[in-house]
């Protein structure tokens, strides 16, 4: 029998390093093909279904993004052209090749106000121009393909790429002191946890467990990024000193949300997946960090 062709992008971001690592588990079931910038590339919607004439997937996971949530203040139709154009004219061809959509999106949807876990079906009020082009293109992820999962995530970090875990190892290897801030909260989550937990959805796809529209998921807990800081140099056993600070004393062009929290409930009771507590999930990227110093 022909397995199943998971078409995914971002291969070289965070969570396209991880399920690169994690798919030859999953190989009994599914086909993988990952694609770079140079395959498919979401800067130029018009070119996208090109990809598709050649390439026939039962799932597209969406890994890549334009991420840099500073400078899409300014480089305003970059971002909108990857994170949500892209995002359409990717839907639409899945929808015409009847192959399902796991569009990644984040915790910067929401305003952040409220301090309560936000639930999906919550009203979107992004606070920066990154999150309101993920939200665009949830939204024409979702109306151009009925077939869609959007699985919105936080505060993401890996042992690969760029990510506030390995700031502050290395920050703390060259500094006696820094200051991080403390009143912005939000649930950190392992980029292989993600990975496990998209797989999974994707294993319960196949068994006929097929539920559609807009998920959470981060590992369990909530922290402040001081939280996190003291957290990440205790696991790594350095002597840095960590000062609290308030957002305010660090200016950005974007706004950030205050409380970044999301109900993960109807991603754990559909697709039963547990996600770990955040201060595992770290234990084991620091020490796969420290493995490969
Ligand atoms: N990082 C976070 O804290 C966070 C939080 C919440 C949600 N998310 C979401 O989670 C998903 C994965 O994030 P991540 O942390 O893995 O991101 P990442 O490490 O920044 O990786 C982004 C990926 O997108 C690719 N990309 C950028 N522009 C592209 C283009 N024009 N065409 C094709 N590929 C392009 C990048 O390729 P290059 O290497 O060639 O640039 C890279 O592989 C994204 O949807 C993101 O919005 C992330």
């Amino acid at each position: 029998m022909v397995k199943p062709l998971v078409v995914i992008t971002g291969k070289s971001g965070q969570l396209g390093w991880e399920l690169q690592q994690l798919v030859k588990e999953y190989s009994g079931h599914f086909n993988f093909l990952f694609t770079a910038r140079e395959e498919l590339d979401l800067g130029n919607p018009s070119s996208i279904p090109q990809f598709f004439e050649k390439i026939k997937p039962a799932y597209f996971i969406n890994c890549a993004a334009y991420t840099a949530v500073d400078k899409a203040e300014t480089e305003k139709e970059s971002a909108y052209a990857i994170n949500a154009e892209a995002v359409g004219v990717i839907a639409r061809c899945c929808a015409d090749a009847n192959a399902v959509l796991v569009q990644v999106s984040t915790d910067y949807v929401f305003n952040g106000n409220e301090p309560s876990p936000r639930k999906p079906t919550d009203a979107a009020d992004p606070v920066n121009y990154y999150g309101y082009t993920k939200w665009m293109g949830e939204k024409l992820a979702l109306e151009n393909n009925p077939q869609t999962l959007v699985i919105r995530t936080s505060w993401v970090y890996s042992e690969h790429g760029h990510n506030f875990v390995k700031t502050m190892l290395r920050l703390m290897r060259e500094r006696e002191e820094i200051k991080v801030v403390n009143d912005q909260v939000g649930s950190p989550t392992y980029a292989a946890s993600l990975a496990e937990a998209i797989l999974t959805v994707l294993m319960a796809f196949e068994n006929g467990n097929r539920q559609y529209g807009v998920f959470h998921f981060s590992n369990a807990g909530v922290i402040s990024w001081y939280d996190f800081a003291l957290a990440i140099r205790d696991m790594a056993q350095l002597s840095c000193c960590v000062l609290p600070q308030p957002s305010s004393a660090y200016p950005t062009p974007a706004k950030r949300p205050f409380y970044s929290v999301m109900d993960t409930t109807a991603m754990q009771e559909i697709f039963s997946v547990k996600p770990v507590a955040w201060q595992t999930a770290l234990q084991e990227c620091i020490n796969k960090i420290k493995a490969a110093d």
